[in-house]
């Protein structure tokens, strides 16, 4: 079945989150790394606690907190954690950088490359819609970008399925027909046990998840997106 659309994960994938780690090192000289990694992993355990684990989820979440609410308080949890300041300025200085992270270099001409090829695209993100249209924003993706779906609609975190299943309330395409592409393991397992086609760019060189089914396709940037499309002879 030919592919109708390219959707994509927004944070790790088009946008570097551990770009913030230069700005982190400035802020706690030393620490930028540490940071980074232990602030993304808090991060995701959050939502992941949260969407699995609210007793009231069926009738909307209870404990939900838009992403941009779980990011900062993530971030704050972190620097506590390492002994270090967190006055707000700090604070504030981290969250603005992460409202404009760097993109990755190929990934507008890439996009570039699917919309001439006549493909609809979109994020699905965890991201809260306000955080994400900054980010669109300030990499200049505004115009390549079809559509930009935010699991704030349902206030269920990725991996569950509702929030693959978003993608099909917002374009008319069947399961088969969407190449979802992630540069977050865990993502791109999520996005295949949903159905979707799906293309892991391994950005770091990890070894595959140990647990199956894997990802259909494998790739180390975002380029690997027009090859795997011409491969499917879209
Ligand atoms: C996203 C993050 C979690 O959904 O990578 O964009």
């Amino acid at each position: 079945m030919p592919i109708k659309a390219v959707v994509f994960d927004a944070y790790g994938t088009l946008f570097d989150v551990y770009s913030i780690q230069a700005l982190a090192e400035k802020l706690y000289p030393s620490h930028g790394a540490d940071i980074s990694v232990k602030w993304r992993d808090k991060q995701i355990e959050y939502t992941r606690l949260i969407t699995q684990s609210d007793p009231h989820n069926s009738n909307g979440s209870k404990y939900y907190q838009p992403f941009w609410e779980l990011t900062k308080l993530s971030l704050e949890y972190t620097l506590d954690r390492l002994k270090l300041d967190r006055s707000s300025e700090q604070v504030n200085k981290l969250m603005e950088q992460y409202s404009r992270l760097t993109p990755f270099p190929e990934n507008l001409a890439v996009l570039q490359k699917i919309k001439v090829m006549g493909l609809t695209t979109a994020i699905l993100s965890n991201g809260s819609p306000e955080m994400l249209a900054s980010a669109v924003k300030s990499a200049g993706m505004e115009d390549v970008l079809d559509h930009i779906i935010s699991v704030d609609r349902i206030r269920l975190f990725k991996t569950s399925p509702e929030s693959y299943g978003l993608v099909q309330l917002t374009i008319p395409v069947s399961k088969e027909e969407v190449l979802f592409v992630s540069s977050n393991a865990w993502d791109a397992l999520g996005a295949t046990w949903y159905g979707f086609k799906t293309l892991w760019i391994n950005r770091q060189n990890l070894p595959s998840e140990a647990i199956g089914r894997q990802p259909d396709y494998i790739g180390s940037d975002l380029t690997m997106v027009v090859g795997v499309l011409q491969l499917l002879r879209i």
